[in-house]
C-alpha cells in the first residue's frame, strides 16, 4: 500500500520587506542578500497572526468534507509555539472543523518538527489505512534587527494531508536519520529571538547531510541518478545550492546538471517568503512540484530535513500519476504576488512589538486584515481567542 502526501497547502502573511532595501538600510551590498544569501522578499507576521492561525489558514486552503471526516490525527510541528502546555494542533483542529474523535499534538525539534509529524503520520496510516492525518509546519523566524540572521527571517505555514493512495507523492519507508547534541541554533524559553552560531550552523547542516546521505545510500542502494530532483530544508535559498554542490562534487555531469536544473524551481517560493523553519522543506517541495514543467510522473524526489540542535533525515518519495491536477499553483502565486510591501520603518516597529507577557488582556488590531481566514482576535484572562472569518 502506498502512503504519502495527498494534498499540500501553504499560507504566508500578506506583508513583506524588500531585501534590497533592507540591505541598503543596513549598509550592505544588496547582492549579498539577493545572491549571497539568495532571498528577494521576507514575509513579516502582524501581531494577529501566529503559528496557530497561519497553520489553520494553510489547512483551511486544502481541507474538504472527506478530509474533515477521516482525519483522526493532527500533528503540529513548530518552534514558535504559543503555549507551553496546550498544543497548537488543538486550536487548528477546532478552527478547521475536523471531526472530534481525533488525536491532536504538537512536536518540537527545531525545523525538523514537521518531518517528525510526517513520519508519525505514515505509521498511523499504515496501521489505519482508512484514516488520514493532518501534518502542519508553522513558524515565525525572528533573529532581531541588525543581526547576521536578520536577512534569513520569514513567516509561514505548510499543511499536508497524509493518506493511503496519495495523489501527490508516495513516501518511501527507508529513510536515514541522525541525532547529535550540538548548539548551532536554539531559542531559550525566555527569548523572542533565536540564538545562532551562524557559520557553525551552516557546517553542521552540511555535515548532517553528508552523513545521512551516506547512510541512506547504504540502506537503499540508490545513487544520485535515481533522483530526478532533491529538495532541502531552506533556511535561505543559497543553502540548497551549497547542499547540492556538496552532494554532486564527484558526481557524473548529467546528474549534477539535472539536479541543479531543478534547483531554481525548488526555491521560487522560499525566495519570496524567507525561512519558515518547520515548513521550509515542504515549501521547497511545493515550489518544485508547482513551478517545474518537467517533473515526470513516477520520478523519485530526495528530501533532506534538518532541525538544529540537531536532527537530520534524508528520505524520498515518488511523484504520483496525474499529480498536477491536485496542486494550487495559481492560488499560491497570487498569495505571494498580492502582498503589501512594508516600509523599513513599519517593519522595524513591527519586529520589536510583541503581545503582552504580563497577563494583561489585549485585542489585536485585525483591521489591517490579511487574506487568511483565521486570526488571533484577543487574549482575555490569559486565554488566546482565535476566529475564522
Ligand atoms: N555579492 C554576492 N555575494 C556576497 C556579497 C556580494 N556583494 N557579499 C557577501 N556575499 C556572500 C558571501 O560570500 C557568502 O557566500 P558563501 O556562504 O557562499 O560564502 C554569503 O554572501 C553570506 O555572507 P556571510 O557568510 O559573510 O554572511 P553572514 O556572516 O553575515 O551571515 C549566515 C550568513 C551565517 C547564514 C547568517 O545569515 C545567519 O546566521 N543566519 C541564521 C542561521 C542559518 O540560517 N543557518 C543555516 C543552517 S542552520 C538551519 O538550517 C536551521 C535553521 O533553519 C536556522
Amino acid at each position: 500500500m502506498n502512503i504519502g502526501i495527498d494534498k499540500i497547502g501553504f499560507y504566508t502573511p500578506d506583508q513583506y520587506v524588500d531585501m534590497e532595501k533592507l540591505a541598503e538600510k543596513r549598509g550592505v551590498e544588496p547582492a549579498k542578500y539577493t545572491i549571497g544569501i539568495g532571498q528577494e522578499r521576507m514575509a513579516v507576521a502582524p501581531l494577529h497572526e501566529d503559528a496557530v492561525s497561519m497553520a489553520a489558514n494553510a489547512a483551511l486552503s486544502i481541507l474538504d468534507d472527506d478530509d474533515r471526516e477521516k482525519i483522526d490525527f493532527v500533528l503540529f510541528g513548530s518552534e514558535s509555539g504559543v503555549d507551553h502546555s496546550k498544543s497548537g494542533a488543538v486550536w487548528v483542529h477546532h478552527l478547521t472543523d475536523i471531526q472530534e474523535n481525533a488525536r491532536s499534538i504538537e512536536l518540537k525539534q527545531a525545523c525538523y518538527g514537521a518531518t517528525a509529524g510526517l513520519k508519525m503520520a505514515m505509521g498511523h496510516v499504515a496501521l489505519n489505512p482508512d484514516s488520514k492525518a493532518l501534518v502542519l509546519g508553522s513558524d515565525i523566524a525572528k533573529y532581531g534587527l541588525n543581526t547576521p540572521g536578520e536577512p534569513t527571517q520569514g513567516a509561514g505555514a505548510v499543511a499536508m494531508v497524509i493518506s493511503s493512495n496519495p495523489r501527490l507523492m508516495a513516501l518511501d519507508n527507508d529513510s536515514a536519520a541522525m541525532t547529535k547534541d550540538i548548539s548551532d541554533f536554539w531559542r531559550p524559553l525566555y527569548s523572542d529571538y533565536a540564538f545562532v552560531d551562524g557559520k557553525f550552523s551552516n557546517e553542521s547542516y552540511l555535515s548532517f547531510l553528508k552523513e545521512v546521505w551516506e547512510k541512506y545510500k547504504e540502506k537503499t542502494d540508490r545513487e544520485l541518478n535515481d533522483f530526478e530532483a532533491i529538495c532541502f530544508h531552506l533556511p535561505y535559498t543559497k543553502m540548497a545550492k551549497k547542499a547540492l554542490l556538496s552532494l554532486t562534487e564527484n558526481a557524473p555531469e548529467e546528474d549534477a546538471e539535472r539536479l541543479m536544473g531543478h534547483y531554481q524551481n525548488s526555491i521560487t517560493y522560499n525566495k519570496q517568503v524567507g525561512n519558515v523553519y518547520t515548513g521550509s522543506l515542504y515549501l521547497s517541495m511545493l515550489s518544485l512540484l508547482e513551478q517545474s514543467e518537467e517533473l515526470p510522473e513516477g520520478s523519485r524526489i530526495g528530501l533532506f530535513s534538518y532541525g538544529s540542535g540537531a536532527v537530520g533525515e534524508f528520505f524520498s518519495g515518488v511523484i504520483q500519476p496525474g499529480y498536477k491536477a491536485y496542486l494550487n499553483k495559481d492560488t499560491h502565486e497570487s498569495l505571494l504576488n498580492s502582498r503589501q510591501e512594508l516600509s523599513l520603518d513599519e517593519y522595524e516597529e513591527l519586529l520589536e512589538k510583541s503581545l503582552p507577557k504580563d497577563g494583561s488582556d489585549i485585542e489585536t488590531n485585525s483591521e489591517k486584515m490579511n487574506k487568511g481566514k483565521a486570526y488571533l482576535t484577543a487574549i482575555q484572562d490569559n486565554i488566546r481567542k482565535y476566529e475564522v472569518k
